[in-house]
Parts: structure tokens; C-alpha cells; sequence
């Protein structure tokens, strides 16, 4: 019955772990998944998340199903962090979802189910994009990433995906004044935007980055905004995150609420409970908010850091933003890069900057150079 499974091939970026763990070089570095690695190469979880999780052990906390929206604190508290002053807005749906992919995939669902038969995605993204959703059964058309012309000339009403912040390979973000263009332009097309929201806080700081879809949002604009918690809070195994859909009317809003929490019921019924919890528990006490938000611009500062000194050798580096850089580098030489130097990088030349510190600067980019 199953001969005609055909095998894959291993996932470009979560792959990469597996095969990090198997190397057997004693200086390697793993500068593939996006996962913030701090001065010593480590992803140590968030003080503020440590403090949360020991005051959860002590609680006898029920293990009830939440709802299939998920919970109504953590909604009302991640919806403000991502939508600001937009948040009560009664046009706006937001659900709790399984990280930014459930969200994603989610969103496939709702708008294939609406109609839209393609989906508009950049040819630099992250790999899972195209996979999503051609496995939802929509068509895919490439843009080049930042063509603004070729955007901007899209028929009427397509549905096209773009990066929030931190562009995820390239880290090459629109300017202010690029995204204004785009957003008229969007909303005289009537265009559906979905804003990919995964690396908030990592860019220019958390208001910084939301910009670009709140101002989608406010200038009427059909928005959806997939949010993952995995980087910005730390909690990548937990898988938090949040849709939200900005729809024309309060009538269409509550349709669509209904519509997507029975799609979700049929994938995977509601929402995990702890990385809720812990979301919840930070964003509910002034303190650690405090206290989070000054690790989160911690960690962004610490990449910045990083760019300036990598730019010493590849000197676009410190234009971009957040986790990633497109390196140009040529299957052969980051192969060499593995079998060689135990230099672990994602098959389109993607580094994940925060992944070098002060101890394996000098290795890294003396292998780097090596290669060049
Ligand atoms: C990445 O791009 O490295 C992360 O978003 C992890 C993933 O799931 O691919």
C-alpha cells in the first residue's frame, strides 16, 4: 500500500541538528537552526522564563484541554505585544496556535478555503514556507525578494507573504519608506498580506518591528500576522504562537473565528498548555515583563555586536538584521566548511550570526576564508 511513498530528503534547517550532534570534530560550530546562542554557543532559556517555570512547579496546576482558541489571558496579553493599540480592535481574530508553522498552516487552510489558489512568496524564505503551503494545495509564485516593481504589479487581490522583520535568509529588511509604497500600492490592489512574525524584538526592538503590519492593519488592508514565540521568548520545544487576521468587518470576523477553530480542531483539537503558561505568567507581572523585555534587547544588542565585528570580513553583514545572513557560498565550499572545519551551515549559504562569539570568532572566519 505504501510503495508508492516516495523517500524526502532531510529537513534543510532542522536536519542540520541531527547531523551537528553526529560530527565528530572537536571545534565544530553549529551556525544552522535559528536558535539565539548566547557569548558561550549555548541557547540558555530566558531568566524571566526560569523564574516562571520554578513558580510552576509549585502550583497544582489542572491539565485540562484549553479551549480550541487557546487561553483567553494569554491571547488578550500576546495580542497586545503584537497588535499595540490595534488590539481590541473587534475586526481583529486572534488564536493561540502551535508556533508561527501551525499558524501558517492554519492560514493556508482558511484562505485556500476562501478561494485564493496562489500564494505569492519571495524566492529567498524560509524553506517551510513553500512546503506549507503547496501542501495545502495552492500554486506557488516566486518574487524576488525586495523587487518592489514586481510586487507592486501583482494582479488584484493576490495573497503574498512577506517577512515582518529580520528577513529569514537574507536579514535585508524594507525600508520605512519602501514598506509605505508597498502598503498603498497593497491596498488600492486589494491585496491580502500575510506578515510572517517570528523574530519580534530581534530587529530594531519589539514596537520597531511591528510596525510594518500595524500599519497594514490600519490602513485597511486584509492582514494576517503568523507569530512565533520560539526566538523572542526563548521557548522553541513549548511551541507558542499566534494568528492573527485582520478582516473588513466585525460580521466577517466572527465567520472567520468560527471557520478556523474548526480547522484547527481537525489538526491538532487546541493548544499545548505550558509555553502558554509561562507567556502568560511573564506578560501578566510588570517585573518581569521589565525583566524580559531587557533580556530580549540583551540578546538583539549581542547580535548587532556581532555584525559589526563579522563586517570586518564581509562587510554587508552589519545592514542586515536579526538572526540570519545569506553568505555566498557554493554547495562544494560549505561542504568543505562541514568535513573540514565542523562548520555547520544551511545549504543556501544561511548563517545564523548569533551562533559566533568571541571564542570561535577567529575559527569561523578564518574558515570562512579559507573557503572564499
Ligand atoms: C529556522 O529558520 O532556522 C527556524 O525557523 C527553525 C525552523 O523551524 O526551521
Amino acid at each position: 500500500m505504501f510503495e508508492t511513498i516516495p523517500m524526502m530528503p532531510e529537513d534543510p534547517v532542522l536536519g542540520l541538528s541531527t547531523e551537528f550532534k553526529k560530527l565528530s570534530i572537536p571545534r565544530k560550530v553549529n551556525l544552522g537552526v535559528g536558535i539565539y546562542r548566547d557569548e558561550k554557543g549555548l541557547s540558555t532559556p530566558f531568566k524571566s522564563v526560569q523564574t516562571v517555570e520554578k513558580q510552576l512547579a509549585e502550583e497544582m496546576l489542572l491539565k485540562d484541554y484549553l479551549p480550541i482558541e487557546g487561553d483567553t489571558d494569554f491571547i488578550e496579553l500576546t495580542k497586545r505585544l503584537v497588535l499595540g493599540d490595534l488590539a481590541n480592535d473587534p475586526k481583529i481574530v486572534s488564536l493561540q496556535t502551535v508556533g508561527g508553522t501551525s499558524a501558517l498552516n492554519t492560514t493556508a487552510k482558511l484562505i485556500r478555503a476562501a478561494g485564493v489558489k496562489q500564494i505569492h512568496l519571495p524566492d529567498k524564505t524560509w524553506p517551510n514556507h513553500p512546503a506549507i503551503f503547496e501542501g495545502e494545495g495552492l500554486s506557488l509564485n516566486l518574487y524576488s525578494h525586495l523587487d518592489w516593481a514586481r510586487l507592486l504589479s501583482l494582479p488584484e487581490k493576490s495573497a503574498i507573504l512577506v517577512h515582518a522583520a529580520c528577513h529569514n535568509p537574507t536579514g535585508l529588511d524594507p525600508t520605512k519608506g519602501e514598506w509605505e509604497t508597498f502598503l498603498r500600492e497593497a491596498k488600492a490592489r486589494n491585496y491580502l498580506l500575510i506578515f510572517d512574525n517570528a523574530y519580534q524584538g530581534f530587529g530594531e526592538g519589539l514596537e520597531e518591528d511591528a510596525w510594518a503590519f500595524r500599519e497594514s492593519i490600519r490602513r485597511g488592508i486584509t492582514t494576517i500576522i503568523t507569530t512565533s514565540f520560539s526566538k523572542n521568548f526563548g521557548l522553541y520545544g513549548e511551541r507558542v504562537g499566534l494568528l492573527s487576521i485582520a478582516l473588513p468587518t466585525e460580521n466577517q470576523a466572527t465567520k472567520v473565528f468560527s471557520f478556523v477553530k474548526s480547522l484547527i480542531r481537525g489538526v491538532y483539537s487546541n493548544p499545548p498548555l505550558q509555553g502558554q503558561r509561562i507567556i502568560t505568567a511573564i506578560l501578566s507581572s510588570e517585573t518581569l515583563k521589565a525583566d524580559w523585555e531587557m533580556e530580549l534587547e540583551t540578546r538583539r544588542q549581542r547580535i548587532v555586536q556581532v555584525r559589526k565585528d563579522l563586517s570586518k570580513v564581509f562587510p554587508t553583514v552589519n545592514q542586515e538584521k536579526g538572526f540570519f545572513s545569506l553568505l555566498p557560498l557554493s554547495l562544494d565550499q560549505i561542504e568543505r566548511l562541514k568535513e573540514e572545519f565542523g562548520l555547520l551551515i544551511v545549504k543556501s549559504g544561511r548563517i545564523n550570526v548569533s551562533g559566533i562569539n568571541s571564542d570561535n570568532f577567529e575559527y569561523v572566519t578564518q574558515a570562512l576564508r579559507q573557503v572564499l
